[in-house]
């Protein structure tokens, strides 16, 4: 089955309400809800008074409606009573301001008093709902991504560190070791006197910053684990997993995190309106694919339409939101789950769109979504199914935290700007991507890309030594593998960890001002940074046309082993960085799928499982196609021949094996 519905809050409604909503799910055949996500102060209204009853009903409904729940743990919003009674554990910001409660995410996860208290309700829900008909899986707590400075936060942090360098007098000289303290007189002398990067009065030091963010996601992570634990214990067979989001300022290691869940389930929310809402959706399905490894993962929450928010208003035309839909489910996702069910009628989020609009159900939008649901049911062959990439992007949670330190590298440095470049390069020459981590098992693939990994440990890059003395092809671009684990220099020239595999050397950096284009020789231009480089031991693939740099080596590829791996040292344009890519396909043995229909038309998705297999056709383009292959289609539920038409923001999901 693949899960239809969405974040339902009932507490925000009333009883003929309630009555209606049901009666609607099952008219748009949703089939999952996902309940209490921000009830704590509904659940326990005071501390330690406990309210099941109106959750009791909610079930009961769902039940009965043949909806199954996936409940949440509340603590993404601590009650009033909470700050008040525990004003310890409310946030403190970097430069020392205590915030309140009054909005979502008012804790510091440190905090011993909010730790014991998240545990505590996710606890009493876990028994009250353990062997519940309608319990299906639980979300625990919401977007975990909440840092803080506080004292409580300092205390843990030092224990983070304890163990990462050793808690004695030889740790902490290895911890002012990593950390360069030698540097502006930061030596650290005893541990008490280690803090969170607070506000300081110049640039603070990277390494402490990017320790901080690893002690974070690793803090975050073990109050995950708490409540999962707790939860196991008395609900065992029903999986456990939190919903992550994707955003522009990375909290968590996703890698860690993809370990510690039952199932990968994301929030994505593409910002984009034409074609480039793909490729977000196919990034982020792509990651979330690798992050679950390779199974099928969930979209937990997505947009029915237009939003409307402080932050930006994100348009969707009529018809988008099921194309979209199922683009994630051809990235292997098995739900199409939004938020929410009902629009709410107040409170910060009133104007985000919902399965059903303030208007009511007779809408456009609850069309489309009882279409999807609809939609959705005629798929249902298809849950469980699963891809297969022979191209591989290297992800990494510590390059972005570290690339994007404030002031070490220029700002326009946009980790992901580099990883977007590169997906969406392998995606146009019509190859499904996954994303595996800097030291992950890379043997699979035919191709690797190591797209500005700008942190790279000796061992990862032995692997990838291994993995290209063995046959593999890979392409390497500029900035990895700078520094090192704890953020600091290889010397001897970079990327000082991979000299060898690239035959390169790279002794100076040219950043580019924004707007600075250079031209290639070769064709094509780059752009934001380049490198003096000398090509040691590879072949000159393309050299700097203009500028300082006129003349010396832009790419380089050297043949190694059995493989091959070049070195990009410039952020390259789309269109020349496409061609290498291509150019690197073919040299892997790479064959697409199925032929691309253009740029707009998204095809390479095949989805196998043990009854078939299946491949999606997605037209985000403004032209119909012909789609030249055919088969069952479970969208349009006939044999349509090869050839059939695909209009513009069409789709068509075609069993491939025997017909019907
Ligand atoms: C995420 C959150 C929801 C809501 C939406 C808004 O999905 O989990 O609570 O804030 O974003 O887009």
């Amino acid at each position: 089955m693949l899960l239809f519905g969405g974040d339902y809050n009932p507490e925000q409604w009333d009883e003929p309400t309630w009555a209606e909503d049901v009666a609607l799910m099952h008219e748009a055949r949703v089939n999952t809800a996902t309940v209490g996500v921000f009830s704590w102060s509904w659940i326990e209204p005071s501390e330690g008074r406990y309210r099941f009853d109106w959750l009791d009903a909610t079930l009961e409904r769902l039940h009965r409606a043949g909806v199954s729940v996936i409940l949440a743990t509340p603590t993404a919003s601590p009650p009033p009573w909470f700050s008040l009674a525990h004003p310890d554990a409310l946030p403190v910001r970097a430069d020392g301001t205590r915030l309140v409660h009054g909005s979502r995410d008012t804790y510091c996860a440190a905090a011993p008093s909010y730790r014991q208290a998240a545990v505590r309700v996710a606890t009493k829900l876990a028994e009250r709902y353990a062997g519940h008909p309608a319990l299906a899986m639980w979300h625990v707590h919401n977007e975990y991504g909440t840092r803080c400075w506080c004292d409580h936060a300092a205390a843990a942090f030092r224990s983070w560190l304890q163990q990462r360098y050793g808690a004695a007098q030889p740790g902490l000289d290895e911890l002012n070791q990593a950390w360069g303290t030698a540097f502006w007189g930061q030596r650290y002398g005893d541990w008490e006197e280690v803090l969170p990067p607070r506000a300081t009065q110049w640039l603070a030091n990277p390494s402490q910053t990017l320790d901080f963010q690893r002690f974070w996601s690793s803090e975050l992570l073990s109050a995950y684990v708490d409540q999962r634990d707790a939860i196991r214990a008395r609900t065992p067979g029903i999986p456990v997993t939190t919903n992550f989001m994707l955003p522009d300022d990375p909290v968590l290691d996703l890698w860690e995190w993809g370990r510690a869940v039952d199932v990968v389930a994301i929030d994505h929310y593409p910002s984009s309106r034409d074609s480039g809402a793909y490729d977000q959706i196919a990034l982020a399905g792509d990651l979330a694919r690798s992050l679950n490894q390779g199974r099928p993962w969930l979209v937990m929450e997505q947009a029915a339409s237009t939003t409307v928010e402080d932050h930006g208003t994100v348009h969707r035309p009529p018809g988008r939101t099921l194309l979209d839909a199922l683009a994630y489910i051809a990235h292997g996702s098995d739900s199409a789950l939004f938020f929410q069910w009902r629009a709410s009628r107040a409170g910060a989020e009133m104007f985000h769109s919902a399965m059903v609009p303030h208007a009511g159900a007779d809408t456009r939008i609850f069309r489309e979504m009882t279409n999807i649901g609809h939609a959705l049911e005629e798929m249902s062959e298809v849950s469980g199914s699963t891809l297969d990439a022979d191209v591989a992007i290297v992800f990494d949670f510590a390059s972005w935290w570290a690339l994007e330190a404030r002031r070490v590298l220029p700002a326009q440095m946009r980790y992901l700007d580099s990883v977007r470049a590169d997906h969406r390069a392998v995606t146009l020459a019509g190859h499904l991507c996954d994303f595996v981590p800097p030291d992950g098992d890379l043997s699979r693939y035919k191709l690797v890309i190591v797209s500005s990994t700008y942190v790279l440990s000796g061992d990862a890059a032995q692997k990838m030594h291994q993995y290209v003395q063995d046959g593999g092809c890979m392409i390497v671009s500029y900035l990895s593998g700078v520094v090192g684990s704890s953020g600091a220099v290889g010397l001897g020239g970079y990327p000082a960890v991979l000299r060898s595999l690239l035959g390169v050397r790279v002794e100076e950096f040219h950043p580019l001002s924004p707007g600075q284009i250079v031209p290639l020789f070769g064709g094509g231009s780059g752009s934001l940074w380049s490198e003096r480089l000398t090509a040691t031991d590879a072949d000159i693939v393309d050299r700097y046309a203009t500028g300082d740099l006129a003349g010396n080596p832009a790419i380089t590829r050297r043949s190694a082993g059995k493989g091959c791996a070049w070195y990009i040292s410039t952020r390259l344009c789309d269109e020349r960085n496409e061609l290498l890519v291509r150019d690197a396909l073919a040299a892997a043995g790479v064959r697409p799928v199925v032929a691309k229909l253009g740029p707009a038309v998204h095809s390479l998705l095949r989805r196998d499982g043990a009854g078939g297999s299946w491949q999606f056709w997605l037209n985000y383009g403004a032209t119909s196609v012909r789609l030249p292959a055919g088969g069952y289609d479970l969208l349009r539920r006939r044999l349509v021949p090869p050839g059939v038409e695909l209009g513009p923001g069409e789709a068509a999901v075609v069993r491939q094996d025997a017909a019907r």
